[in-house]
């Protein structure tokens, strides 16, 4: 089958190579001429686990190539919507102006019987309204909302054997014509079992927002509890242990620590209080508000404790930290509680250092006023401090004994509850957790 796919960043450069892979002859399609050529010679300009040796796999087979030239769209007869919805300056809302725009280019170069599909989160309404204007140019193309669902740092995986597939239909009936040709784009993980669903369009745009608010939720209700649990003397990470026991409940998302970041979520939540505020349906969602400010006081909560484990002033200390990706296995620095903390750290007047095998050259460019080092060892050499605050394996590994040597203060706050506190405080460390005692 012949795919475009429009915008490629974190989602639509792993779809198309993803789509390439599952045996589509696809064309990667980005105004970002940077990007068109870093993909064209087989190295994403972003790190993602996996993406580079599938680009070139398929790259290989000539079934895969990029371009800056959506005329290349024609021809096609699926054409993916991948574009970003980030939020709008100063407000909640989504900015659309990226998927109007990819519309807009696209529409000239649709023809009858092609579906266009979306990807991008979107306001509910934006698929009914898109449709009509493919309709008025071409009244035998069709629109469906086919959210993604994938996790940066594990999005190769999560493409090619998606958990759920959701079609969202004119009509949301199974029969439609566009159900059997995303059937025979999915064909392969479908046969490897991954559940499939038809909606209508609303459906399926709602879908996205309710799954994104739902992890959001559980990583907010946890973090309260951490909160609770700081103030009663016990432990959080033991009691998400036993509530995930109870298979209603679920283990998964329920790690307390600095909160959630990321290009998803955060942005995601207002988008979707600000466009349930348009429906006139705001009260619905208005625990989103509280979802989102349990979230940004974590970051506080981070400072405070780094102030008291400092002894009550961050004056001068050395502070390095650990992780600038607003999770491992990404260098992904949209909204990542690492950077906003290690800033409010250097605006108290500590002397903050961040390290981060991946995330550094991202996080020079938002944050130019903090000091990086890639070189772990020298990034924790003077330091008096330390705080854990990406997850990243190589820090979950530390050794407590090794790491003495070179950190004079023996203090470390671990944001993300993943070292061993036991071993930490056997070798001298004055550790802190967040929402352990
Ligand atoms: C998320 C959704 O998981 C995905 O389905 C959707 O398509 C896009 O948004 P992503 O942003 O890649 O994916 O990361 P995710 O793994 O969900 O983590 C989001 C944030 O929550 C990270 O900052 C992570 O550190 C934090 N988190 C996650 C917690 O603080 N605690 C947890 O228990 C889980």
């Amino acid at each position: 089958m012949r795919i475009s796919v429009i915008g490629c960043g974190y989602l639509g450069a792993v779809h198309a190579a993803c789509m390439a892979k599952l045996g589509h002859e696809v064309v990667g399609i980005d105004v970002d001429e940077r990007k068109i050529s870093a993909f064209s010679t087989g190295s994403s300009p972003f790190f993602e686990p996996g993406l580079d040796e599938l680009l070139r796999e398929v790259q290989a087979t000539g079934r895969l190539s990029f371009t800056s030239d959506m005329s290349k769209a024609a021809g096609s007869s699926v054409h993916f919507v991948c574009v970003g919805t980030p939020q709008r300056k100063g407000e909640n809302g989504a900015d659309m102006r990226y998927v109007d725009a990819a519309m807009d280019s696209l529409l000239p170069h649709v023809g009858p019987g092609d579906i266009v599909v979306g990807k991008s989160t979107v306001p509910v309404g934006t698929a009914a309204r898109l449709a009509d204007r493919l309709a008025e140019h071409e009244p035998n193309a069709h629109l469906v909302w086919n959210p993604e669902f994938l996790r940066e740092g594990h999005a190769v995986a999560d493409t090619l054997s998606p958990d759920r597939l959701v079609y969202g239909v004119s009509d949301g009936s199974e029969d439609h014509f566009a159900v059997a040709v995303l059937d025979e784009v999915y064909a392969e993980p479908l046969a490897n079992g991954s559940p499939r669903l038809v909606t209508d369009h609303p459906t399926a745009e709602l879908v996205k927002a309710a799954a994104n608010s739902f992890l959001a939720t559980k990583i907010s209700f946890i973090n309260a509890m951490a909160e609770v649990c700081e103030a009663a003397g016990a432990d959080v990470t033991r009691l998400a242990d036993a509530i995930g026991i109870d298979d209603r409940i679920g283990r998964k998302f329920l790690n307390a620590g600095i909160g959630f970041g990321g290009g998803c979520l955060p942005k995601d939540i207002r988008a979707f209080m600000a466009r349930a505020g348009e429906l006139g349906a705001d009260q619905a969602l208005t625990f989103l508000r509280e979802v989102d400010s349990i979230n940004m006081r974590r970051r506080t909560r981070v400072v405070e404790l780094t102030r008291e484990l400092c002894g009550g002033s961050l004056l001068g200390h050395r502070i390095t930290v650990l992780g600038a990706a607003f999770k491992p296995e990404s260098d992904d620095v949209r909204d990542s509680p690492a950077l906003s903390i290690a800033a409010q750290l250097q605006l108290q007047g500590a002397v903050v250092t961040v390290t981060d095998p991946k995330a550094l050259e991202n996080a020079a460019k938002r944050f130019p006023e903090l000091q990086y080092e890639r070189d772990l060892e020298t990034a924790m050499a003077g330091a008096d401090t330390l705080l854990l605050l990406t997850e990243w394996q190589e820090y979950r590994d530390l050794d407590p004994f090794e790491v003495g040597s070179g950190v004079a203060g023996l203090r470390i706050l671990d944001g993300r509850n993943v070292l061993d506190a036991a071993k930490w405080r056997a070798a001298g460390w004055h550790y802190r957790g967040l929402g352990r005692p």
